[in-house]
Formats: structure tokens, C-alpha cells, sequence
């Protein structure tokens, strides 16, 4: 391939991944809270204040910070099942709280409201504000003080791409930095923010193994942007900040499950923190002695540092309760390897379970993965299957309409 035009799919990678990342973002904010029946349920109005047992980092060695958490469920009357998430209300960090104050030119002692309480502003940005990760509405509301050109230019419908690629490592301090408004008032500063959303994790573990706990797969977002090191406020929360105990509560998934016939062989394919729910479902599988096959897809950058679990696949599989284990080390090597690339290597084995009435499940990164792996699905489906392109597509949206193709990406 030319140089040019590995430069325009990075490129479109980029915009494609950081699009991504700000749906996502939208995402958390519009998803139904608990849809539990039981009306003493926690919520997000009333969440269960959680005990954190473990928070242990899965990843020494390697430049990504992955942990796991374990969180005590006791009289909680929180219930959930395998393939569901956990959404955690997060605090923010106190010298992201002081450093934004700061550069707003406010001193925090202020009283402001914050929708029917008064508050003192310092707590409102601790524990009810989002005052990192931008949004476009944000940015127009920032926009009717700063009177910013390149910002109107920015908000423009035909600049989107621009906008996101303008948001990409840049948080509401920035905007202040490189917009001064001395003068803004507490209560106006206070306007441009929204809600601290939760975030949802996908809960790792099975009731059934681990009674009143839920476990946690969770990758810390650490990057650095406009030079500053810059941290994810809920995964950094987990990972330093937790107090007391972590206000959470059950986000039910009903369309992420494990087949009610337990003799139903299963397909999973979780890279990354995507290996979070399967680890619920083979826990699960084990303890009610499901006789379905299980066949497990993980991947991550390298097998030394990044192998997730691997004690308890290992186990499993020596067991017989993981009849097929494939891993792809993606930075083991110069080239990338990837879980699709093992995918295609069984593809005559992959056929042969998904004709067995096998249920297909991907979970973790729904910018380039989940992609990649529908990509590889339906590869195969013309390989071994002897279809064209639109027969490959139509049976790929077969296997979706009879609810054997399941997606839990974000
Ligand atoms: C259904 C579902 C299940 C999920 N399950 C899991 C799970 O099991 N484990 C897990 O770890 N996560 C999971 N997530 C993602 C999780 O909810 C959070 O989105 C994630 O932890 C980041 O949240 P945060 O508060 O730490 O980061 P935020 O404070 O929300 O920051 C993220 C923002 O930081 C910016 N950013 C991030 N990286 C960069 C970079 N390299 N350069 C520039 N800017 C950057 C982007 O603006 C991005 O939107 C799940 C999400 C969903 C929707
Ligand atoms: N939209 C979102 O909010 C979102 C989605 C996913 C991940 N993330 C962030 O990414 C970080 C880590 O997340 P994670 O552990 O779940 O996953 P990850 O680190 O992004 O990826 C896990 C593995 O998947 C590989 N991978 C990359 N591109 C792939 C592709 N196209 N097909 C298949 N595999 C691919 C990675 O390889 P290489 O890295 O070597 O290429 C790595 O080996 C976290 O900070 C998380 O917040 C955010």
C-alpha cells in the first residue's frame, strides 16, 4: 500500500475511532436507567453504596492499565444475571476540580444552583458535574460568552469531523485556557455543565460463583492532551480515587444472554475488556453444569503482560469447560494479530459450530473490532458457505433476526 494511502486510513481510522468515542460518551447519557421490577431497585437517584473488596491491576508490565475490581453486593437486593453491566456514579479528581476553578477564575466557595438545590460549588464539580470530556452542546453554550469565530466556525453542521477532531484530547479547561472569560459568574460557569453521567461496566462475574459480589474488568483511560497528562473520570475513580464505597447500581441487559438451552453451544469473542461479560458466562455455564460447548476468542497486545484471566481460562480449558481457546497477541509481533485473524484460521470449525445452532456473541471496541469480526463472520460464511457478498450479508443478518448474533459493544 502507497504511503498516502496508509496515511488516509490512519487518518480515517482516527476520526472514526474519536467519533466513536464522543457517541459513546452521548451513549452512556441516554441509556435507560435499571429496568428492574422491583421498585426498592437501586437507581441512579438512589444508587447502592457498594464496599470495594479488590481492585487489582491485571496488566504489570504493560503500558495499559487494565484492573480488576470486586465490589461486595451485600444487602443490596441487587440482582443481576450474566451479561449484564454495572453502572458506577463516579466523583471527579480533587486537582482536576481545584485546576479548572482556577483557570475559570472562580474560587469554589460560591453558592450555586444546582437544578432545585443550592450548593456550594466546590461539591457541586467534586460530585454532581461533568467538567471534563467536551460536548458539542457544551461547546455552543461556551460559544454565546466567548463570541469565538473559530469556535462558530467549529459548530458549523459541515465542520462535524472538524469538531471531533478539535474535541480529541481537549477537556473544558482548555477551553478557558484558550478562551479566557474572566468575569463569568459561578452560576453562569455552572450553566455550561451537565450532569455527571455514570458509566457502565459489564459486570464479570456470575452470581452463581461469586455470591453478593460483582466483579469488574476495567481498562484505566490515561492519555496525554494539549501536553497535559489527562485521566477517564470514572475508570480513574475505580482505580485511585474510591472512598467509602461506590454508589452503583444494576443496568440489566436483555439482549446480551446466555441461551436458555443450556446445551446450546456458544461462540464468544471479547478482546481487550470485551472478555468481561464471558467470564460471567462461563462462570455461569460451569456452576449450572451447561453441556453446550463453549469456544472463547480473547486478544489483547501481549501474552506476557495482557493476558487477562489467564489462570482461570487456562483452568477451564484443562477442564474441559473451554472446549477451544484462541488468542490473539496483537503486539507480540510485527504484525498485528488479531481475534478475527484467529477467527479465519478456524473457519471450517467456526462454520461447522455456527451450523450446530451455535450462539455468536462480540464483545468490547464497536469502532474498529466489532467490525472487523462481522467482516470475518461473513467471510466465512462465503468461504465455507459457498455464498457471494449479499448471500454472506443477508445470512449474517439472519444469524441477528434469530438472536444468534449477539453484539455488546461500546
Ligand atoms: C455497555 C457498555 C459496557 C462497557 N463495559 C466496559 C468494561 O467492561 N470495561 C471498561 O473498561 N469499559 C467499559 N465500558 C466503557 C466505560 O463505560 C467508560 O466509557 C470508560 O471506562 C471510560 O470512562 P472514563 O470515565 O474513565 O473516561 P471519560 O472521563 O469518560 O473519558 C473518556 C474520554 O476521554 C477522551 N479520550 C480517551 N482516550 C483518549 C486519547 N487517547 N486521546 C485523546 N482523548 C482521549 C475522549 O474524549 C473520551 O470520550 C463500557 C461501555 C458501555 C457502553
Ligand atoms: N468507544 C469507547 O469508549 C472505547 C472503545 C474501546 C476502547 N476504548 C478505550 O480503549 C482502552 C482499552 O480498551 P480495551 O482493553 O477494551 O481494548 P483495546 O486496548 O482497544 O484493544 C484490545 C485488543 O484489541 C486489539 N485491536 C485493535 N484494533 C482491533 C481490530 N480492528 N480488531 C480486533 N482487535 C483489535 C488491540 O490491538 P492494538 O492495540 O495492538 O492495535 C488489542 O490487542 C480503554 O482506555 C478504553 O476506554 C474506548
Amino acid at each position: 500500500m502507497g504511503m498516502r494511502k496508509q496515511l488516509d486510513n490512519l487518518c480515517s481510522f482516527r476520526l472514526d475511532y474519536r467519533k466513536s468515542f464522543v457517541k459513546s460518551s452521548i451513549a452512556y447519557l441516554i441509556l435507560p436507567m435499571s429496568t428492574s421490577t422491583d421498585p426498592n431497585a437501586p437507581t441512579k437517584a438512589n444508587p447502592y453504596e457498594s464496599e470495594l473488596l479488590v481492585n487489582r491491576l491485571m496488566t504489570e508490565g504493560s503500558d495499559k492499565e487494565t484492573r480488576h475490581f470486586e465490589l461486595s453486593l451485600k444487602a443490596s437486593g441487587l440482582e443481576n444475571m450474566p451479561g449484564d453491566s454495572l453502572e458506577v456514579l463516579p466523583t471527579n479528581c480533587e486537582k482536576v476540580v481545584s485546576d479548572l476553578l482556577g483557570v475559570v477564575g472562580v474560587t469554589g466557595l460560591e453558592t450555586v444552583k444546582v437544578g432545585d438545590e443550592n450548593l456550594v460549588l466546590e461539591d457541586a464539580l467534586m460530585n454532581r458535574l461533568a467538567c471534563t470530556v467536551l460536548s458539542k452542546i457544551q461547546i455552543k453554550k461556551f460559544n454565546e460568552f466567548a463570541q469565538s469565530d473559530h469556535l462558530a466556525d467549529l459548530l458549523q453542521i459541515a465542520n462535524k469531523d472538524a469538531l471531533v477532531d478539535y474535541m480529541w484530547g481537549r477537556e473544558l479547561i482548555d477551553l478557558f485556557s484558550e478562551f479566557p472569560q474572566s468575569g463569568i459568574s459561578a452560576q453562569d460557569f455552572v450553566g455550561l455543565l451537565r450532569p455527571m453521567p455514570p458509566r457502565l461496566y459489564s459486570i464479570a462475574s456470575s452470581l452463581s460463583a461469586h455470591a453478593e459480589e460483582v466483579h469488574l474488568t476495567v481498562a484505566v483511560v490515561r492519555y496525554q492532551g494539549q501536553g497535559k497528562q489527562r485521566k477517564g473520570v470514572c475508570s480513574s475513580y475505580l482505580a485511585e480515587r474510591v472512598g467509602q464505597s461506590i454508589p452503583c447500581y444494576v443496568h440489566p441487559n436483555k439482549n446480551f444472554k446466555l441461551p436458555e438451552d443450556s446445551s446450546t453451544p456458544i461462540i464468544m469473542v471479547g478482546p481487550g475488556t470485551g472478555i468481561a461479560p464471558f467470564r460471567a458466562f462461563v462462570e455461569e455455564r460451569q456452576a449450572i453444569g451447561a453441556t453446550g460447548k463453549n469456544w472463547l476468542f480473547f486478544g489483547d497486545r501481549s501474552e506476557k503482560t495482557d493476558y487477562l484471566y489467564r489462570e482461570e481460562w487456562e483452568s477451564y480449558k484443562k477442564d474441559g469447560v473451554l472446549n477451544e481457546l484462541d488468542l490473539a497477541w496483537s503486539r507480540d509481533q510485527t504484525e498485528k494479530v488479531y481475534v478475527q485473524h484467529k477467527m479465519l484460521e478456524k473457519k471450517q470449525e467456526l462454520w461447522s459450530w455456527l451450523n450446530d445452532g451455535s450462539v455468536f456473541y462480540v464483545c468490547g471496541d464497536a469502532s474498529r473490532m466489532a467490525k472487523d469480526v462481522d467482516q470475518a463472520l461473513r467471510t466465512i460464511a462465503q468461504d465455507e458457505g459457498a455464498m457471494n457478498e449479499e448471500e454472506a450479508a443477508v445470512w449474517v443478518k439472519g444469524l441477528q433476526k434469530e438472536r444468534r448474533y449477539l453484539k455488546d459493544v461500546y
